[in-house]
């Protein structure tokens, strides 16, 4: 089903603009063509992170993939906000799917997670814990509810502490679509376009 989202994704931004189409689309991956990475993981409906993660791979051109979980965070919200509560309590990360990308090819990684509880989201700590990003620039943004992003990018951060990490970019979860400027704005702060 995310995998249909991501597509559906890709096909409106496709159709919606003048950028060249990614070269090759395969699942949760996007082939681009530049060095930069986009790392993402989306839970809601409505895929805001995933709308932004888009938007930069349509920036960049770059090459993009989604984080999954190896067990899918319920759809309902009660029960998403029960299980990421309890994993919070008992300090436990949840388990993700391997990503069909070598880190080790890009310079840069652009990460961008949904906020939870004014924090990073579990799958994104699960891929920077289990990832060496040492000597990569790396790029976070988040998208939230309307809220502060807490400490989310200091736990990306703490979370690759041999990469230079840049200031994120907070957007509000429902102008993720609109967030264009923001982004070509941080690409440009972070010194990736001129
Ligand atoms: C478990 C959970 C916790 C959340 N905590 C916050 C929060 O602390 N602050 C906030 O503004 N939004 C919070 N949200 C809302 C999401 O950050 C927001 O809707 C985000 O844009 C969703 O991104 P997605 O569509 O990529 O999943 C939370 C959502 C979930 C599921």
């Amino acid at each position: 089903m995310k995998k249909l989202i991501l597509l559906l994704g890709i096909i409106l931004l496709a159709a919606g603009c003048a950028s060249p189409e990614p070269e090759k689309i395969t699942g949760n991956i996007i082939t681009g063509k530049s060095d930069v990475l986009i790392v993402f993981y989306s839970w809601s409906p409505l895929g805001n992170t995933r709308s932004a993660a888009l938007e930069y791979q349509r920036q960049l051109n770059a090459d993009l993939v989604e984080i999954e979980p190896d067990e899918d965070y319920p759809v309902r919200q009660n029960a998403v906000y029960d299980r990421v509560g309890r994993e919070m309590k008992s300090g436990t990360l949840p388990g993700i799917r391997p990503l069909p990308v070598k880190l080790e090819k890009y310079a840069v990684i652009i990460v961008g997670t949904p906020v939870w509880f004014s924090d990073c989201a579990a799958p994104v700590k699960t891929f920077l814990v289990r990832n060496d990003l040492s000597g990569k620039t790396v790029i976070p943004f988040c998208t939230s509810g309307g809220g502060n992003p807490g400490k989310t990018f200091d736990t990306v951060a703490s979370l690759c502490p041999k990469s230079k990490v840049v200031q994120g970019l907070a957007i509000v979860g429902r102008e993720a679509k609109q967030s264009e400027k923001e982004i070509s704005g941080h690409l440009k702060t972070a010194g990736i376009i001129k």
